[in-house]
């Protein structure tokens, strides 16, 4: 049986509520920021998520220790004493890259692997260098691995050509324990920005501006362990109400902050949904076949996030006429372009642009999926989509979704197998 498979019988209605889960790119750099204070840390809501174990497998490599309780994540980071990264977690995902930051903030050297390329796009790492590097720390490129050294850490003005949430993150890590002030300019304003200066304002960084282009930190002596709770997840959230659209359904999702979603909600009400928000709830309905949208750019926030740019493309591809979609973020972020055509889809991309002539006749395929966010989306599609619909590659999925069978059983899916192989057991 092969467990990275998804079976899927549509059409289906989605319907009913969720609780979303803790968010993987707010978790990862406050996992990473665990690093630069010694003491016993406690996560609540924390996602149990691949990405979030193999983060684990590098700090307890690094001489770490730490726990489940359900979804409560103990963090004891008194024995830290190696700075090299390495386990067989490093060299799997991107945000090993945060941990150059507090590692030099708490060791004044590290060594990672060091972070290839993608397949959304080769994500250089030049900026988080560059930011660092005016921070006193000195890179050196190995053969596999990348060594840096930051005998003082100094504060400084630091100027960053694009806002890199990565970028902003690293420099974030490494000013907190450094002499002096430094001021982040052109920083990333991402939720997951303010949720990380939050998380070190609790472990007793002095920090101010998160959220807006210029954020000042003044150095402080050291940093001290810290309990806190892990937003939900607001790409998970916005993938299910995209889903909720395609499916003409009607969900409620519970603990996710209205301010974590910039524009989707007045996007999803362009599309043609019922949309109602509270600070922490969603509410999303969609009585008819969703509307085309001439035009959508992904970008920094508070702009359109590009990991919901497939899931968009996945409902547009059900609506009625003509959309296009511009992805400025990702230079090959459209890999699911061939996957939604095997399922009906009309489209047509050129670089960073895809034409989408909608129509709410997808049918079912075996598809592939290629990356976390485009498979997401086509499990989306396989909801919208008449017929059986089988998704290669859960593996994925699962990088950033808990359990998205159990989400989707809950929100009224029944038609949903993961290892297809063995469908006809299932009920
Ligand atoms: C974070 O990646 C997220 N990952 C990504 O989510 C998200 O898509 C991205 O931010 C944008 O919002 C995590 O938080 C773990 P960037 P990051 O640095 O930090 C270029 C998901 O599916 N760039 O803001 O790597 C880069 O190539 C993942 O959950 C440089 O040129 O994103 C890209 O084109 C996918 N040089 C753009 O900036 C650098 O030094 C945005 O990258 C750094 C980035």
């Amino acid at each position: 049986m092969d467990r990275n498979e998804l079976y899927i019988k549509g059409p289906q209605r989605m319907h009913g509520e969720l609780l979303i889960q803790g968010s993987k790119n707010a978790a990862l750099p406050i996992l990473a920021a665990t690093v630069l204070g010694k003491g016993i840390f406690i996560l609540h809501h924390c996602p149990k998520i691949s990405d979030v174990e193999h983060m684990l497998e590098l700090l307890i490599d690094a001489g770490c220790r730490a726990y489940w309780e359900g979804h409560m994540l103990i963090v004891d980071t008194r024995e830290l004493r190696n700075y090299r990264v390495s386990g067989n977690g490093a060299g799997k995902m991107r945000s090993t890259v945060t941990l150059l930051g507090s590692i030099l903030g708490r060791m004044h050297q590290v060594e990672i692997p060091y972070p290839g390329g993608c397949t959304i796009g080769k994500r250089p790492i030049d900026l988080h260098l560059r930011g660092l590097e005016q921070l006193g720390a000195v890179f050196e490129h190995q053969e596999h691995t990348l060594l840096g050294k930051a005998a003082l850490l100094h504060g400084a003005p630091v100027y960053l050509g694009f806002p890199s949430v990565g970028a902003t993150e690293n420099v974030l890590l490494a000013a907190v324990l450094a002499e002096g002030v430094t001021v982040i300019h052109g920083a990333a304003m991402e939720p997951e920005i303010v949720e990380l200066a939050c998380f070190l304002r609790k472990m007793g960084a002095k920090i101010r501006g998160e959220g807006t282009p210029v954020i000042t930190v003044e150095g402080v002596e050291k940093l001290h362990a810290a309990e806190y709770i892990v937003p939900s997840d607001r790409i998970v959230a916005g993938t299910y109400l995209f889903g909720a659209a395609m499916t003409r359904g009607e969900v409620r999702l519970l603990h996710v902050p209205l301010s974590h979603l910039g524009n989707l909600p007045g996007l999803l009400g362009q599309m043609g949904a019922v949309v109602e928000a509270e600070e922490d709830w969603i509410y999303v309905r969609m009585d008819q076949q969703l509307k085309a949208i001439p035009y959508v750019v992904t970008a920094p926030f508070p702009g359109f996030p590009t990991d919901l740019q497939s899931a968009l493309m996945a409902a547009l591809s059900t609506a009625s006429g003509i959309s296009f979609i511009e992805e400025k973020i990702f230079e090959a972020r459209f890999q699911i372009v061939e996957e939604l055509r095997k399922m009906g889809a009309s489209i047509a991309s050129e670089e960073s642009f895809a034409l989408i002539d909608g129509d709410d006749r997808l049918h079912g395929a075996t598809v592939e999926a290629r990356e976390l966010r485009g498979g997401a989306a086509l499990i989306m599609a396989a909801l919208a989509a008449e017929g059986e619909t089988f998704i290669r590659g859960m593996e994925y999925v699962c990088r950033g979704y808990e359990n998205i069978n159990e989400d989707l059983k809950k929100l009224g899916v029944k038609e949903i197998n993961a290892g297809a192989g063995n469908k006809k057991e299932n009920p």
